[in-house]
């Protein structure tokens, strides 16, 4: 979808008009509590009491991204662990001035009280010593559960990065060894935190957009020209860094790579591309989208997913730039599925569907990243996490469209609903409207975090059951494609006290 400025600069003053229209008091009235802008739309409170003890495990570039963004009165980072030296380094002096600042410029001179360790089992050694609390990990997909469950059988409260683990099945054994430790499980689908989207899913939740009938979220990049694909690190790496070359080689050799979950040292650095590291497109990128598409729909559960995975264009002769031909990723490089969800009146009839569906590609990028929510009254569009549009259907008695500025009115039954006037002047954005700098959600996921850490609340809003539930939707969708088949989610799938889990599922692999 591509607007003219006028025509986004129009959608983002909807957007604005229609979410202003209550949360404004709503704001106004909780400002005067002086914590930050997640607290106050996400219900917590400044932390009473020591910020909690952490360590990073994995601090590579997602890594990095939130030691920058982790909030000081909050967390305290007391270690960091990683296997790669150069990341260790990289860690301290920052490789970005602002997404990956480094602890120097992030701590001053506290930066020389984080201690350093080369994997995870050297810190959990020295946990007690260090006081450690919580650890936050971000390492490759594969390894999300084994080292999780080896912190929290530590004692340690754990923060992993999405998707919550590799199989339905690890999500299962996180959840349960969680809660038997009474220790606090979060999964970092940042959107549960972004201001944007809780503005979104309010509109969605009044029902200013009316009936949703379909959902259209994508992820497209362009990894063949002019460059070929940033997922693809080795070379990189390899000519950067020699030394750490030669470690992980030397760890290859000896078998100890293998003791943390890789066969060989490209797999730890490429883990993205390989089927046994990574889970390909939908748990990478999908697995976001579809987490904002089921907070739009409700938080309901899918019904259904089928779909379509292909390694189309990486590792085919005469295809794309030599990089590409000589590519020897495992996973497919551009997919596209379709997922059934209930509508509010599923249960009495099953018609009553909403329609999501879902492509990543790799070689076009035209259309930035983001999700379009069709509804019967209103059209909403996220773009790139920063940026909501909304537009109002035409109808008789009003216009609409992309081009029509609306405001939001007393419907007949309380609730907000959109008029719209004409105009063809540019519209400015709204001052009622999200915060210009918008979050993307990282810092209030550490804030919360930490929150319910020190208070032992059971309120994340992305724990082990709602990222489950994520992982069962991207790893399903894997299978549909997979398969080649239309796939129907079972509720015992999505509880964690059963053990059926659809990559074990016989109808489902047979
Ligand atoms: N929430 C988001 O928007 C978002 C964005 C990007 C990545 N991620 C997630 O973050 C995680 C990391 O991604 P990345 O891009 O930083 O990958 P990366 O390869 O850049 O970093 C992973 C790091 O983990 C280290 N590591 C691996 N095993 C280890 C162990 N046992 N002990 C210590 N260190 C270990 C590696 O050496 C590496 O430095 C992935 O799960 C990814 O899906 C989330």
């Amino acid at each position: 979808m591509q607007l003219t400025p006028e025509q986004q600069a129009t959608g983002k003053h909807n957007f604005g008009q229609a979410v202003g229209v209550e949360r404004r008091e709503f704001l106004k009235s909780t400002a005067a509590a002086g914590a930050g802008l997640g607290a106050l739309y996400f219900g917590y409170n400044k932390l009473k009491g020591k910020p909690v003890r952490t360590a990073f495990i994995g601090t590579g570039d997602e890594g990095n991204v939130l030691i920058s963004e982790h909030p000081v009165d909050y967390m305290e980072i007391v270690a960091i662990a990683d296997l790669r030296p150069a990341n260790i380094e990289r860690t301290f002096k920052g490789s970005h001035p602002v997404a990956r600042k480094g602890l120097i410029k992030v701590l001053g001179p506290d930066h020389t009280k984080v201690q350093r360790f080369s994997n995870h089992r050297d810190l959990l050694a020295k946990k007690d010593e260090l006081g450690l609390e919580a650890v936050v990990i971000a390492v490759p997909l594969n390894q999300h559960a084994p080292v999780a469950i080896e912190c929290m059988e530590a004692g340690l409260h754990v923060l992993c990065e999405k998707l919550m683990a590799k199989t339905v099945t690890a999500c299962k054994e996180m959840i349960r060894l969680a809660e038997k430790k009474d220790l606090k499980l979060a999964v970092g689908h940042q959107r549960h935190y972004s201001v944007l989207y809780a503005n979104a899913a309010y509109l969605t939740e009044q029902g200013v957009l009316g009936d949703i009938k379909f959902i259209r979220a994508q992820w497209h990049r362009n990894n063949s020209f002019p460059k070929s694909d940033a997922w693809q690190k080795w070379d990189a790496f390899a000519k950067a860094h020699p030394e750490d070359k030669k470690l992980l080689i030397d760890m290859e050799k000896d078998g100890s790579l293998r003791e943390f979950g890789y066969d060989n040292a490209r797999k730890l650095v490429d883990w993205r591309l390989y089927n046994e590291t990574g889970g390909g497109l939908m748990a990478e990128l999908g697995s976001h989208q579809l987490d904002a598409a089921s907070i739009f729909l409700g938080k309901v559960h899918p019904v259904a997913v089928q779909g379509y995975g292909g390694k189309n264009f990486f590792g085919i002769e005469g295809v794309g730039p030599k990089s590409a031909q000589e590519d020897t990723r495992d996973i497919d490089d551009q997919i596209f599925v379709t997922f059934e969800f209930p509508g509010k009146q599923y249960e009495q009839n099953n018609r009553d569907i909403s329609v999501v569906t879902y492509s990543s590609m790799n070689t076009n990028r035209w259309e930035p990243y983001g999700e379009a929510v069709f509804g019967s009254r209103a059209t909403l569009v996220m773009k790139t996490e920063k940026e909501a549009l909304l537009y109002k259907e035409a109808s008789k008695a009003s216009p609409g469209g992309i081009e029509q500025r609306i405001w939001a009115i007393e419907g007949t039954n309380g609730g907000a609903a959109l008029d719209s006037y004409e105009t063809s002047a540019p519209a400015t954005a709204s001052k009622s409207g999200p915060a210009e700098t918008v979050s993307r959600g990282y810092k209030e996921e550490m804030e919360h975090f930490c929150y319910c850490v020190r208070t032992g609340r059971n309120e994340l809003r992305c724990d082990g059951r709602v990222a489950m539930a994520d992982a069962i939707m991207a790893l399903t969708a894997n299978l549909a494609m997979k398969h080649k088949k239309r796939i129907e989610f079972k509720d015992s799938w999505f509880d964690p006290a059963s053990d059926d889990a659809p990559e074990t599922d016989v109808q489902v692999n047979s």
